[in-house]
């Protein structure tokens, strides 16, 4: 052998090394299980923002259904004699209307609602018409009821119809059931009088029969089957800016929103004029999705509930600082009530509570055992500290079981931030409610984020990562790309589950229609929902959350072995490992947010196992398509797919080799 040829032959082998040195090297050690992960720690957080309560959640298909609007008339047209009344039987909602003879045979008097967006009906579905009338001069009456297609070639513009009488001067409820013959999703509601009599109409309603559980005020079936099919261990509502109104007057105001749905009143929603360039002057919130609603949602999709209140303070970026109430005691004693009552709704006594009876006679006698409240929303500096110095104690006083959460503000990493985390911290909160909605860049830097626990301490309150999003421009719903940036920062929040208990992706809902701010994490139209790619990433999440954290360790293309793999910016492979003690499964997360596949190796030791299994579970979501979007009506372009891939054991370590395609998010499971 020549000289030429050895040294051939050792520059191969220093090929074939350097090839085996791309591998990263994953090693999880299932010796020791470490932090708990809490049940709450991925979670859903809801506000009523881009039609996510009227016109999306909440099943009612009719807006202003009380003439409550400042126009009493949005959202319906009315011809022939229509007269607005303001002495209805509801308090709160006092407008009705009056159908009245218009002395004219052909002049008919009618009204017609457009629903939000027109109204979605399905052909052979049961819509229930409701209505509060009476016959204001005595005797009988007759009223029509159409659901129409108004831009129909057809001879008749009716999908369905259906008669309803009405008799005496007595305020009653009547309802009536009409089923559609044809799909459409723009219909119109007209109800017609019989133009002999008057005929006096309050909170005109229709709801699908089929809602989610079917309860009667309820909610849309496919949209919160959305909720249910994500498994969230959290439920944070109803907001957001919405808790803290434009002003006071405006803030979401929780009593409000509960006792017989007629005379909840009607609330402005900022998000109606926030933004001029979405401008939605309809959009008014009719509190028909209320505190109880949220709480009964919360219970049945298997979420911890987690309300916001007031702190006694309008939006801070909407105001200045004589928009709050004053920073005293007696200034804050509202604020202070409703938090206490509001434990008391929830979860208290029926016999003895007058909230707690109200809930029993809302239909839920038992307690929705509440375990948490947060008090303010991106608040700030010594305005905020000060009024939740007050109102935390009193709340405490009565409510010592309550784990109460602060706010850091809008930010995550400016001063407002670094001055409420002390804050907060020493006013004693359970958890800090941060907020990041940044760019594929900031979560390139911040990936680490919860490892530092310079910053962040061993004691003292715990991360609660409530609005966050990976960011991205100028597309319809939100881009797959961005997606798996959402997922390589979930490696960091997981690894750190002793410090972090919960992280709620926010916005959650949008109406492809209405919507003011995107990304969100479900869209839907009239007619049906879609589930984005983040909406897969939390998905995978929160099927996969294990119970306990098991130390992991990445050696980033044949580096060193690191606890945190990730430099600040490295752009890379990220990894995760938890166990869980109930299904007795180890879970490897690995996210390759690099353009090109990567090779990994999984190995798990310190297995202690009398057989070794042979194959792992796969579940990949491939978020390669960086503009892919899966759009309401459409087949889904993006979703998770499931596969298997062998193992081998060697003296307790359990190893996968798998290729990690470009921008891939895969799941590894074990089952022990
Ligand atoms: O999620 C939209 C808004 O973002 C929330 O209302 C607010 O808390 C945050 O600024």
């Amino acid at each position: 052998m020549t000289l030429k040829h050895i040294l051939l032959g050792a520059a191969l082998a220093l090929t074939s090394l350097s090839v085996s040195a791309q591998e990263n090297i994953i090693t999880v050690n299932a010796k020791k299980p470490g932090a708990v992960i809490q049940p709450t720690m991925y979670g859903i957080f809801f506000e009523d923002i881009n039609y996510a309560a009227d016109g999306g959640l909440y099943a009612e298909l009719l807006k202003n259904r009380s003439f409550e609007f400042p126009n009493p008339f949005t959202g319906w047209d009315i011809s022939g004699k229509v007269i607005l009344k303001d002495d209805g039987p509801f308090n709160r909602n006092p407008h009705y209307v009056r159908l009245a003879p218009s002395g004219h045979r052909d002049k008919h008097t009618m009204i017609e609602n457009h629903g939000f967006f027109g109204i979605g009906v399905k052909a052979g579905e049961e819509y229930r018409f409701s209505v509060w009338a009476r016959v204001p001069d005595g005797g009988q009456a007759k009223l029509w009821i159409d659901l129409v297609d108004n831009a129909t070639m057809d001879e008749d513009q009716k999908l369905g119809n259906v008669g309803l009488d009405i008799s005496g001067k007595e305020w009653k409820k009547y309802t009536a059931i009409i089923k559609p013959k044809r799909t459409f999703a723009k219909a119109h509601l007209r109800v017609w009088g019989d133009s002999k009599t008057t005929t006096d109409l309050e909170h005109v309603s229709l709801f699908p029969v089929k809602t989610y559980k079917g309860h009667e005020n309820g909610l849309r079936l496919d949209v919160a089957q959305t909720l249910e099919d994500l498994h969230p261990g959290v439920f944070r509502f109803p907001g957001g800016c919405i808790v803290e109104g434009t002003d006071l007057e405006t803030r979401y105001q929780w009593k409000n929103s509960v006792g017989p749905v007629e005379n909840r009143p009607l609330n402005e929603n900022r998000w109606h004029y926030t933004f001029t360039q979405r401008y939605f002057p309809d959009y008014f919130q009719s509190y028909g999705l209320g505190f109880f609603e949220y709480f009964q949602l919360s219970e049945e999709i298997g979420a911890e509930p987690l309300p916001v209140l007031n702190v006694g303070m309008a939006c801070q970026f909407q105001n200045g600082n004589d928009a709050h109430a004053p920073a005293t005691k007696e200034g804050l004693q509202q604020f202070i009530d409703d938090c206490i009552d509001l434990i008391d709704f929830a979860n208290g006594d029926p016999a003895t509570n007058q909230w707690a009876k109200l809930r029993a006679e809302m239909g839920h006698p038992a307690p929705f055992n509440l375990k948490f409240l947060a008090i303010g929303n991106e608040q700030w500096e010594k305005p905020y500290f000060e009024r939740l110095a007050i109102i935390a104690p009193e709340v405490r006083k009565v409510h010592p079981e309550i784990k109460l959460i602060g706010t850091s503000g809008p930010n995550a990493e400016d001063d407002y931030f670094k001055h409420g985390w002390p804050a907060m911290r020493e006013l004693k909160c359970d958890l800090v409610d941060e907020h990041y909605y940044r760019d594929i860049q900031w979560y390139k830097n911040w990936m680490n984020r919860y490892d530092d626990r310079t910053f962040y301490t061993k004691d003292g309150p715990r991360v609660f990562a409530g609005e966050w999003a990976c960011h991205d421009r100028g597309k319809k719903y939100n881009h797959a790309g961005a997606s798996i940036y959402e997922a390589a920062f979930m490696t960091g929040i997981e690894r750190n589950a002793d410090l972090v208990h919960m992280a709620t992706y926010a916005p959650l809902f949008s109406h492809v229609e209405g919507w003011q701010w995107r990304p969100d994490l479900i869209w839907y139209d009239n007619m049906s929902t879609a589930r984005t790619a983040s909406y897969y990433v939390q998905q995978l999440y929160m099927l996969n959350r294990g119970t306990n954290v098991l130390p992991t360790t990445v050696s980033l293309n044949g580096g060193t072995p690191s606890v945190n793999p990730v430099e600040k910016g490295q752009d890379g492979v990220f990894a995760s490992a938890v166990m869980d003690k109930e299904k007795n499964e180890i879970i490897v997360k690995v996210i390759n947010t690099l353009g090109k596949a990567s090779t990994v190796r999984i190995d798990i030791t310190g297995l202690k196992l009398k057989t070794f299994p042979t194959t792992a579970e796969v579940i990949t979501l491939d978020c390669s398509a960086y503009d892919a979007e899966n759009e309401p009506g459409k087949p889904e372009v993006i979703s998770p797919k499931n596969s298997a891939t062998a193992l081998s054991a060697n003296k307790g370590t359990l190893s996968l080799s798998a290729n990690v395609p470009a921008k891939n998010f895969q799941v590894f499971k074990v089952k022990l």
